[in-house]
């Protein structure tokens, strides 16, 4: 085995999760954003066959009880409810967390993974319900404004129990050296610019860049302000995985590319990671034993990383907050609004026309790549070495496993085979791009 030792946590790759100690998780009371689908869906569905009492908060009311109605039909005991959150509308953020808190639970951990990832070739910028750019909003402000308005009750149960848990999905693109930047280099976070309106500074890249960045420095932030809490914040990248529905915005050309052709390339390379292996990383901070009190962290891999230079930068942390806690209109704060969307340009106008004339198009392609979809997320989970639910519920016989490369290293090993001369020709003209761009634009994540 080649368990690599760190703060309590060891690697992904590298160390049947199974063996650390695990919180005793019956019927705990979890909330996990964007639970419908990805990332968010698989960790719902693993901690209610852990016993925990798991509430599904999604913005789609049909996709977010059709995700409890599958939880509940695969384990008739599972404590799997749906509740509405729009993280990209204030009011229904605070109409959820008085919904939660009419329920009297006591909120044993919050998993803020919930993320959109926009087209990177779009350069409008779109908005919340707040009028705050819109993957800022929905990455970023929404769920600070969630934590917070959940923060008392955390801290309650913090309080009686010991061990309460706030868990941010960050992204390793949070840092602007990320070689996802090589050719359209990031700036740093401004926290005066924070909604890209000045000249230039707005594209779907950097926007999520700053978007998992403020979430990095946020978590440092929080860390600090609970210090005396029985409450922890820690902040994690799952790795890059296409098979979740975070290129959904992505052409569908280079879906099914990035699903069905790289995915498999990537997987070889061992570029990506599997949804088992993001999922297990979410679930460590979740319920590894050994992490209580471990507060104010970054995680790759499961292992206790650094993350970018830029986010340890106090002074722009200070000020992110101050600004965040006004946007979202917290006690003590002076409110702050954000400025009306500038009206609408012909162009944008002309593309919402075109979008519309193709939509039955599209709705067709979609079906299409739903079903082959469904058969590949079927392959994949006969291949599955281990029964999932034994991830978080029993403890198992030690495995091997290959170590695998950082995603550093692998995305740099990667990015040489592309450039190199044994590109495969077909596959650029099956694409239509080069297949460097849309390696370097799905490692985004
Ligand atoms: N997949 C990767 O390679 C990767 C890598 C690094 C980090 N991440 C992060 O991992 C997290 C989970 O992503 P995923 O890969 O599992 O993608 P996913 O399948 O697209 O899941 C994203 C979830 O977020 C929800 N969401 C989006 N906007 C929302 C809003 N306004 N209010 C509430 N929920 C909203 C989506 O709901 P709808 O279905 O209704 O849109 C969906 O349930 C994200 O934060 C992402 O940035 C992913």
């Amino acid at each position: 085995m080649n368990a690599v030792k760190t703060q309590g946590a060891q690697s992904v790759l590298d160390f049947d999760r199974t063996l650390i100690s695990r919180v005793d998780m019956t019927g705990r009371v979890v909330i996990v954003t964007g639970a419908n689908s990805g990332l968010g869906f698989e960790t719902a569905r693993r901690l209610c066959d852990g016993g925990n009492d798991v509430i599904l908060a999604c913005r789609n009311e049909g996709k977010g009880k059709d995700a409890v109605d599958k939880i509940i039909k695969a384990n008739p005991n599972a404590l799997a409810t749906f509740m509405q959150l729009d993280l990209a509308d204030m009011s229904s953020i605070r109409n959820f967390v008085d919904q939660f808190g009419a329920t009297n639970k006591k909120l044993n951990v919050l998993v803020n993974n919930a993320g959109l990832f926009l087209n990177l070739k779009d350069t409008h910028r779109q908005f919340t319900k707040d009028n705050f750019e819109l993957t800022m909003g929905t990455n970023y402000l929404g769920p600070f404004l969630l934590t917070h308005l959940l923060l008392d009750n955390l801290k309650t149960t913090g309080a009686e129990t010991e061990d309460a848990r706030i868990v941010f999905v960050a992204s390793s693109v949070h840092d602007g050296t990320h070689k996802m930047f090589k050719k359209n280099p990031a700036a740093n976070l401004d926290p005066e610019d924070l909604f890209l309106e000045k000249d230039g500074m707005y594209n779907a890249q950097q926007a999520y860049k700053n978007s998992k960045l403020a979430i990095v420095m946020a978590t440092y932030q929080l860390a600090q302000v609970l210090e005396d809490s029985k409450v922890t914040v820690n902040c994690l990248c799952p790795g890059f995985i296409p098979s979740t529905e975070l290129v959904r915005n992505a052409g569908s050309m280079k879906k099914f590319m990035l699903r069905y052709i790289l995915g498999g390339m990537f997987r070889l390379m061992k570029v990506s990671r599997t949804l088992d292996q993001g999922v297990r990383a979410i679930l460590d901070l979740i319920s590894n034993e050994t992490l209580k009190g471990v507060t104010g962290k970054y995680y790759v891999d499961m292992k206790e990383v650094r993350s970018s230079e830029e986010s340890y930068d106090e002074e722009i942390q200070k000020k992110l907050w101050e600004l965040s806690a006004r946007y979202c209109h917290m006690e003590g704060y002076e409110p702050l609004d954000a400025p009306p969307p500038p009206p609408p340009t012909e162009e944008t106008v002309e593309k919402t026309k075109t979008k519309k004339e193709v939509e039955p198009e599209e709705k067709a392609e979609e079906k299409e790549e739903i079903e082959a979809d469904a058969q590949e997320k079927q392959k994949e989970e006969n291949k599955q070495e281990e029964p999932e639910t034994e991830v978080i519920t029993k403890p198992k016989e030690e495995e091997k496993s290959e170590p695998e490369a950082t995603p550093t290293e692998a995305d740099a090993e990667l990015e040489v085979k592309l450039e190199g001369a044994g590109e495969p020709e077909d596959l650029k003209k099956a694409a239509a791009v080069e297949p460097q761009q849309i390696a370097v634009e799905v490692t985004a994540s």
